[in-house]
C-alpha cells in the first residue's frame, strides 16, 4: 500500500493536489499565481478582505501581478480568495506568506506567524505539507510551527506530514528575476520534509534547491539580506567619509564598479526601505542576544544606515544656507516617497523620516509620487502635489529622494532653485553645479 508520502507525491505531481497561500500580500499573490498557472487549484487566504473581494473580482492589488492573469485564473476557478481559513480543512499543501515586522521596540513580531499557525493547527491534518516562506530567525519552523502542527496531533513529522522552510527572494518592481525564475532555496524539518516540498515548488517554479535543514533555508535568507544591509552601510559610510575628504563618491563608487571581479556595487542614498533589508537582519541579531552574542557587523550597519535620513537634513540645511536661507520656514519637496524606484511600497520609506525630520525643524513640506497618491505621516493624511511642475518652481529646495525613472531630471534641474540629490539621478547634471547638492 502507498505511504501518506507516496500519496501526496503523486497527488503533487500531477498537480491534483489543492493548495492554499496564507497571506495574498507582495510575496503570498505572485506565489498564488504561479502555483495556479502550473495547474493546481489555489485558495488564497487573508484576514484582509479588501485583499480577498479584490482577487475575487479578478483584480490585482500588487504592481507586478496584472489584473487580467489574475481576472483569467478566477474564471478558470484555478485562483480563489477567501477571509474563511476553514479552507484549511480541504487543503493538502500550504504556503505561509504573512508579514515579520518588528515591534516597536525593535524586536520581532512574530504575532502573524503565530495566528497562522493556530489557524493552521485547527485543520490539521494528515497528509499535508506545510511551507513557511515569511522571513524569520534560524529555529522559528521547529520551534514554533513543528509542535502546533505536528506534537499537538500527534501527527509525526516526515511522516504523517511534512514541513519545510522556503525564503522568499521576490524583489518587487523586478522583471528579469520573478517568482517562477529566481531559485528556491527549500529545506525541510527532515529529508522527507524538503523532498516532498521540493517536489510541490519544482511543479511551478523553475529552479528549487533542497538544503539539508529549514535552519540552513531560515540563515540563508538572512545571510542575503544581511549582506546587503552591511554593503549599503558601507557604502553610506563611504558617503560620509568621501564629503568630509572633499572627494566625489559617486565617482569613487563608478571607478571601483570597472574591476570585473572581487567587487560588486551598491549606492549610497537616504536610508534603507521596505520589508526586508531593514527589519530581517535584526531578526538574525536579536536572536543571537539571546545566546549571548551580539551581531556587530549588523548593528553597526544598522546605526549607519539608520541616520542616514538625519545626513540629508543636514545636506537639506547647508544648502539653504548657502542662499541665506534657514529651514524653518522654508518650503520643501520631497520628490519620491517609495522606498525604491519605479514601485508603488512605503514600508519603512526613508522618505518619511526625511519629512518628518524636515518638518521638526520648522519646514513646510510637500511630496511627490506618481505611485503614491496619499500616504499617512505622523498622524496626518498628506496626497501627492497634483501640479508638479509649479511646485518645483515653489519650492525653496527640491529634494530627491526617490529616483523614479519617470521623472525629466533636466526639467526639475531647470526649474527648481536648489535641489539636494540623494541619489544621484541627476549624474553628471548635478557635479559641481551650483543649484545641486549630492550626497
Ligand atoms: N515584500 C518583499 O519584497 C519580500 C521579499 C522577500 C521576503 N518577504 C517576506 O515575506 C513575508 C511576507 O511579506 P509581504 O511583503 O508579502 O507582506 P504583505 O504585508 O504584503 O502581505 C502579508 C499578507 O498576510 C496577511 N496576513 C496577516 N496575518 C495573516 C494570517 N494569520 N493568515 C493569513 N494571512 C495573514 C496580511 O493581511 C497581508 O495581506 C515577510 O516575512 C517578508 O519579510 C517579503
Amino acid at each position: 500500500m502507498d505511504t501518506i508520502q507516496e500519496k501526496l507525491l503523486t497527488q503533487l505531481k500531477q498537480r491534483t493536489a489543492r493548495v492554499a497561500v496564507l497571506g495574498l500580500g507582495y510575496v503570498g499573490l505572485p506565489l498564488a499565481v504561479v502555483f495556479a498557472e502550473a495547474g493546481f487549484v489555489v485558495t488564497g487566504i487573508d484576514p484582509d478582505k479588501r485583499k480577498v473581494d479584490t482577487v475575487r473580482k479578478g483584480e490585482s492589488h500588487i504592481q507586478d501581478v496584472p489584473s487580467d492573469q489574475v481576472a483569467r485564473l478566477v474564471a478558470a476557478g484555478k485562483l480563489k480568495a477567501t477571509t474563511d481559513f476553514a479552507a484549511l480543512r480541504d487543503a493538502d499543501a500550504v504556503s505561509v506568506c504573512v508579514p515579520t515586522p518588528l515591534r516597536k521596540t525593535g524586536d520581532p513580531d512574530l504575532s502573524f506567524i503565530l495566528s497562522a499557525t493556530d489557524e493552521m493547527a485547527k485543520y490539521m491534518h494528515p497528509s499535508m505539507v506545510v511551507v513557511l516562506e515569511s522571513t524569520t530567525y534560524p529555529g522559528t519552523t521547529r520551534e514554533i510551527l513543528l509542535p502546533k502542527l505536528g506534537d499537538e496531533h500527534g501527527l509525526t513529522v516526515g511522516k504523517d506530514f511534512f514541513l519545510a522552510f522556503s525564503p522568499e527572494r521576490v524583489d518587487p518592481g523586478r522583471q528579469d528575476w520573478t517568482t517562477i525564475n529566481t531559485p528556491k532555496v527549500i529545506g525541510g524539518i527532515t529529508g522527507a520534509c524538503s523532498e516532498v516540498a521540493a517536489v510541490w515548488y519544482s511543479q511551478a517554479l523553475k529552479t528549487v534547491v533542497p538544503v539539508s535543514s529549514a535552519e540552513v533555508a531560515e540563515m540563508a535568507k538572512l545571510l542575503e539580506n544581511t549582506f546587503r544591509m552591511i554593503n549599503i552601510g558601507l557604502v553610506n559610510e563611504m558617503a560620509l567619509m568621501c564629503d568630509r575628504l572633499g572627494v566625489d563618491v559617486w565617482e569613487v563608487i563608478d571607478a571601483a564598479a570597472t574591476k570585473p571581479f572581487g567587487y560588486m556595487k551598491f549606492t549610497p542614498g537616504p536610508g534603507l526601505g521596505g520589508h526586508c533589508i531593514p527589519i530581517d537582519p535584526l531578526y538574525l541579531s536579536w536572536k543571537l542576544r539571546s545566546l549571548h552574542y551580539t551581531a556587530r557587523f549588523i548593528e553597526l550597519a544598522s546605526e549607519i544606515n539608520t541616520n542616514m535620513p538625519r545626513y540629508v537634513v543636514t545636506k537639506v540645511q547647508d544648502a539653504l544656507n548657502n542662499q541665506q536661507k534657514s529651514i524653518k520656514g522654508s518650503h520643501v519637496l520631497v520628490l519620491g516617497a517609495a522606498y525604491k524606484p519605479d514601485i508603488d511600497d512605503l514600508r519603512e520609506s526613508p522618505a518619511l523620516d526625511v519629512m518628518g525630520l524636515l518638518e521638526q525643524k520648522g519646514a513646510t513640506v510637500a511630496y511627490h509620487d506618481p505611485y503614491i497618491p496619499h500616504l499617512h505621516h505622523e498622524g496626518r493624511e498628506m496626497t501627492s502635489v497634483t501640479d508638479l511642475d509649479k511646485a518645483i518652481k515653489d519650492a525653496d529646495c527640491v529634494v530627491i529622494v526617490t529616483n523614479h525613472s519617470s521623472y525629466d531630471y533636466p526639467a526639475i534641474l531647470k526649474e527648481s532653485k536648489l535641489v539636494v540629490d540623494t541619489r544621484n539621478a541627476m549624474g553628471l547634471l548635478g557635479k559641481n553645479n551650483p543649484k545641486v547638492t549630492r550626497l
